[in-house]
């Protein structure tokens, strides 16, 4: 019967095949011990001399990494076997080698990330990218799920767009049939027309931004998921938002606590992602910033926090900002001049918008990006204007205004950053199974 390493659990004492990949092979004289994986886990499968055919022995001693084999053998419960899941291993009866590998690259050695990322459609076989990208897909599913259950409707918006909506500066431009086009930085606009018709939406798919610098947090092709939601303010937006992320960080620790672990992730902070969270201004995170510079003395921290009201957060403030907090901490309010064109004002201080991002703690900062968006025509246009953006490309964003315009808000989650922060790794590009950035587009 073929099984997969997943349910090894339910196959104790039963002859069992598994469909797979070596991928370490340990022990030398009567004994070899081989770790098996099959894309749902790993098995440690033990060959003893004694319990297989000359033939088959001699299989295994020339088993290499990678190579491809349907293994069968009896599974043994044993609380000291390694594997994921752990605690069960395979006594081998017999194997079928179904191709032989010749000198895989990716050895249990030491190797450069450059070479690692140039061998990313290999790399990713390794336990720790496995693990990173099964905990994104069960982000991702998760994602759905909440929002299926929660009524809101997943409508797709186009890739290839006629508008800059978050800044010119990051554009990717095409060429469309002798017109110029660009790949979409958000849904967000599509979105603002798909309430209108369905009330609560969400859209959820790769977004594209000309980052030119290198960080640990941006890539050049990143997934969103950007929810929108029509009557909404931004208080009620930000309940919709600890919900959602709450949602998403719980059912990873139910569903994912084996790949967790293989990450050693500490779940402690993890566990405790429960609504509500803290919210704080941008005035106050402001104060905030201002006190720890003077509490610090070291000089390159001071330098790094420095900042005055009016400027937008780096990757220091925002790490400095979370590790005041326990949970996601929302900071409202930013300056009108560094958010998009789309943010309401408050009525009686503009230079502040109706906006919010969730920094997500343990030093990771933003993951999300909301805020309530303009619903008054002519309030829009101005705004567009104000920005320089050419108006004729919003005209079918401005009619929305003029047809049953009503408050909304929505928010976009960007899934790389989630992924970061949950698998609590260093840098953004293990958490993409091809990740894109300024000098990187391959494989
Ligand atoms: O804050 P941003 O730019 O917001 C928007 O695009 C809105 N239109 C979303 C909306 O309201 N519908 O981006 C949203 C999120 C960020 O918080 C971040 O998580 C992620 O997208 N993000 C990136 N992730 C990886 N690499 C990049 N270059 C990213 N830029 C934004
Ligand atoms: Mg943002």
């Amino acid at each position: 019967m073929i099984i997969r390493i997943e349910n090894i659990a339910d196959y104790v004492d039963q002859t069992i095949t598994i469909q797979g990949w070596i991928y370490a092979k340990t022990g030398k004289g009567k004994l070899h011990f081989i770790q098996l994986r099959d894309g749902t886990g790993i098995a440690q499968c033990v060959v003893f001399q004694k319990e297989v055919s000359e033939e088959v022995f001699d299989v295994t001693q020339q088993l290499t990494q990678e190579s491809s084999v349907l293994l069968t053998g009896t599974v043994r419960k044993d609380e000291r076997a390694p594997g994921v899941p752990g605690g069960y291993e395979v006594g081998v009866t017999d194997i079928q080698v179904i191709q032989s590998v010749n000198e895989y690259p990716i050895t249990p050695k030491e190797h450069g990330v450059e070479f690692l990322l140039d061998r990313r459609h290999l790399w990713i076989r390794s336990s720790r990218q496995w693990a990173i990208l099964r905990i994104r897909a069960c982000i991702m599913r998760s994602i759905r799920e909440w929002l299926d259950e929660n009524g809101f409707l997943e409508m797709t918006t186009p890739v290839i767009t006629p508008a800059a909506v978050e800044g010119t500066s990051t554009l990717f431009e095409i060429d469309y049939f002798d017109k110029t086009a660009y790949l979409c930085q958000t849904g967000q606009l599509y979105n603002e027309a798909n309430i209108a018709a369905f009330g609560k939406v969400y859209a959820f798919g790769p977004t594209f931004r000309a980052e030119k610098s290198k960080t640990r947090r941006h890539l050049t092709e990143f997934w969103m998921v950007e929810p929108e939601i029509a009557y909404c303010d931004l208080v009620q937006l930000l309940e919709i938002e600890e919900q959602f992320v709450s949602h998403i960080v719980q059912s990873c620790l139910q569903k994912c606590s084996a790949e967790l672990a293989l990450l050693g992730r500490d779940i402690s902070m993890l566990s405790n992602i429960k609504p509500p969270f803290p919210r704080i201004t941008y005035d106050n995170a402001i104060e905030r910033l201002i006190d720890l510079k003077n509490e610090t003395d070291d000089p390159e921290q001071k330098s790094l926090i420095d900042i005055e009201w009016g400027d937008d957060f780096g990757a220091p403030h925002e790490t400095a900002l979370t590790k005041m907090f326990d949970k996601p901490v929302f900071v409202t309010h930013y300056p009108t001049q560094v958010k998009a064109f789309y943010m309401p004002v408050l009525e009686n201080r503009p230079e502040v918008c109706y906006s919010a991002d969730l920094l997500a703690p343990e030093g990771y900062g933003e993951i999300i990006g909301g805020s309530e968006r303009i619903h008054d025509h002519d309030t829009l246009v101005n705004r567009i204007k104000e920005h320089d953006l050419p108006i004729e490309t919003y005209d079918w964003y401005l009619d929305l205004r003029k047809y049953g315009s009503v408050p909304h808000s929505g928010f976009g989650l960007g899934i790389e950053r989630t992924v970061s922060w949950i698998c609590g790794i260093e840098h953004i590009r293990e958490t993409s199974p091809y990740p894109r950035m300024i000098n990187r587009d391959n494989p």
